[in-house]
């Protein structure tokens, strides 16, 4: 049935007429109208436009649309998160005013110097590519409220630096000619608008300048900026996979923001975008107190739990597993700092990353390239050891999901597709290992990173715990970092 056979159908009903109301697009309204009632399409266009596009939609609730939107992000599992901006040349990482309590004047000169000769989003691409991410999300404007993007509603952009372009056109451009999907960072705290709280604000730098005290913000004037800004990176740049938004606090939040006339008019522009839930107070580490089919329009289509991983992975009040994303740095930054100490060590990563999955999440891994344009070493060596390992490990994290059924194991974590059973094993122990449940169930099992068959034993403590099965690990383990046993179920 295409929308205007539906269109007829409903219009065409003699005495009483079924009027669907799309409201906002997530909810249908079924009512009775008697004859003489006028037929009410709210936004023919927009309802048009989902339902030719996503026809199965129509009849959604809303935990359904959001599952289904989040199929392509819940498969992949693992995405790269740029923070980059005029902050890169302090180097005191993207919040630098804030606590040194910097003015626009003063920051002004890292805007007149940003001229990153060898940015080169082409080669990140091939960074992310190589270490197995599927996604990325860059920063077009940081908290600062500096652009990386040609906004016509700003001067204070990538364009009137020595940089001179558009350095997102480039990002969008390059990732995707790698097959990544691309996700745009967008701020909606700004300290450079002269419409955003300044005296008094919780976070501001202007925050105790005397000043700033009796300015009269029109606070509105920064809504029609800010939504007219992230109208154009939802129409100048292709389809944008992800839009990313940070971050609501204090009243700063829901509504304030003008959130459901902001997701109305990116959806009505892209239906399929993912958003991610900070337009309201992002909870991190606990399940929601909401339902998902009731929640305020704007929720986000996952939850974006910050340098945590959620003990038991996410649900909503209805206790259904809802979509997350862990974002975690890789040193203890999300800009630019030239310090060498604090990054994580390659094994640890991918065992978060593995953590993230064990529990139907994902992670989106930080680098913060420097002034020059270029990602650090020091994560690119990290980025290309997690490569290495998702290169004959990546089937136990792609499409992955928790393990039913399976408690977490003593000796590390597993992840689960379909009949496929993945034992990520962390820790050796003294013998074989044990797998409990799983005793005549296991068709087969090999070492993922080279298929190699892998053998079972029955110790003589084995008649102790009928229900378990003991695989065999050679003398120590075969990637220290995570070795991973495929089991195909029966
Ligand atoms: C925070 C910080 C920010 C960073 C972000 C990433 O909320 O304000 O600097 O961009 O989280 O999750």
């Amino acid at each position: 049935m295409t929308f205007e056979n539906f269109f007829e159908i409903m219009t065409k009903k003699p005495v009483f007429f079924r009027i669907f109301i799309l409201c906002n697009k997530k909810t249908i309204k079924v009512l009775k109208f008697k004859v003489s009632d006028v037929i009410i399409v709210v936004d023919k266009q927009i309802s048009e436009k989902i339902f030719n596009n996503k026809r199965e939609r129509f009849f959604m609730s809303m935990y359904e649309e959001k599952t289904a939107r989040t199929e392509w992000f819940r498969n992949d599992r693992f995405g790269m998160f740029i923070h980059w901006g005029i902050y890169s040349i302090p180097a005191r990482g993207e919040w630098v005013r804030s606590p040194e309590k910097m003015s626009v004047e003063e920051y002004q000169k890292y805007f007149d110097a940003f001229d990153p000769k060898y940015y080169d989003p082409k080669k990140w691409a091939k960074i992310a590519k190589n270490a197995g991410m599927k996604y990325a999300v860059m920063t077009a404007k940081h908290h600062d409220g500096f652009c990386l993007f040609d906004s016509k509603l700003t001067d204070y952009k990538a364009t009137n630096t020595p940089a001179g372009r558009d350095l997102i056109k480039e990002y969008v451009e390059a990732f995707r000619a790698e097959g990544i999907k691309v996700g745009i960072y967008y701020s909606l705290i700004d300290w450079h608008h002269d419409d955003y709280p300044h005296y008094g604000d919780a976070i501001h730098p202007m925050r105790e300048n005397e000043e700033w005290k009796d300015y009269k913000h029109n606070f509105s004037n920064y809504i029609e900026y800010m939504h007219g800004q992230v109208r154009e990176l939802m129409t100048n740049y292709g389809k944008i996979d992800i839009m990313w938004f940070d971050f609501s606090y204090d009243e700063m939040r829901d509504e304030k923001w003008e959130a459901t006339k902001l997701v109305k008019m990116i959806r009505s522009i892209n239906p399929d975008i993912i958003i991610d839930d900070r337009l309201s107070m992002a909870v991190s580490n606990g399940n929601m107190s909401f339902d998902y089919d009731t929640a305020p329009y704007y929720t986000g289509d996952f939850k974006s739990p910050e340098q945590v991983i959620p003990v038991n992975g996410l649900k909503d009040a209805k206790g259904r597993a809802i979509p997350w994303e862990a974002c975690i740095t890789l040193n203890n930054n999300w800009g630019y700092v030239p310090q060498k100490t604090g990054y994580k060590k390659s094994k640890d990563v991918i065992r978060m990353l593995v953590e993230c999955v064990s529990k139907n999440g994902n992670m989106i891994l930080n680098v913060g390239p420097n002034a020059k344009g270029e990602i650090p070493k020091e994560s690119i060596k990290i980025l290309e050891e997690i490569g290495e390992w998702m290169h004959e490990n990546d089937e136990s994290i792609y499409g992955c999901g928790q393990a039913v059924g399976f408690d977490k194991p003593e000796w590390g974590r597993y992840t689960m597709n379909g009949k496929k059973l993945y034992a990520h094993v962390f820790d050796r122990g003294i013998s074989s290992i044990m797998l409990d449940g799983l005793k005549g169930k296991v068709k087969s099992a090999r070492l993922l990173s080279d298929y190699s068959e892998m053998q079972f034993s029955e110790p003589f403590f084995s008649k102790n715990n009928p229900t378990a099965i003991y695989l065999n690990i050679p003398e120590g383990l075969p990637d220290e970092k995570d070795t991973v046993v495929e089991f195909e179920l029966n």
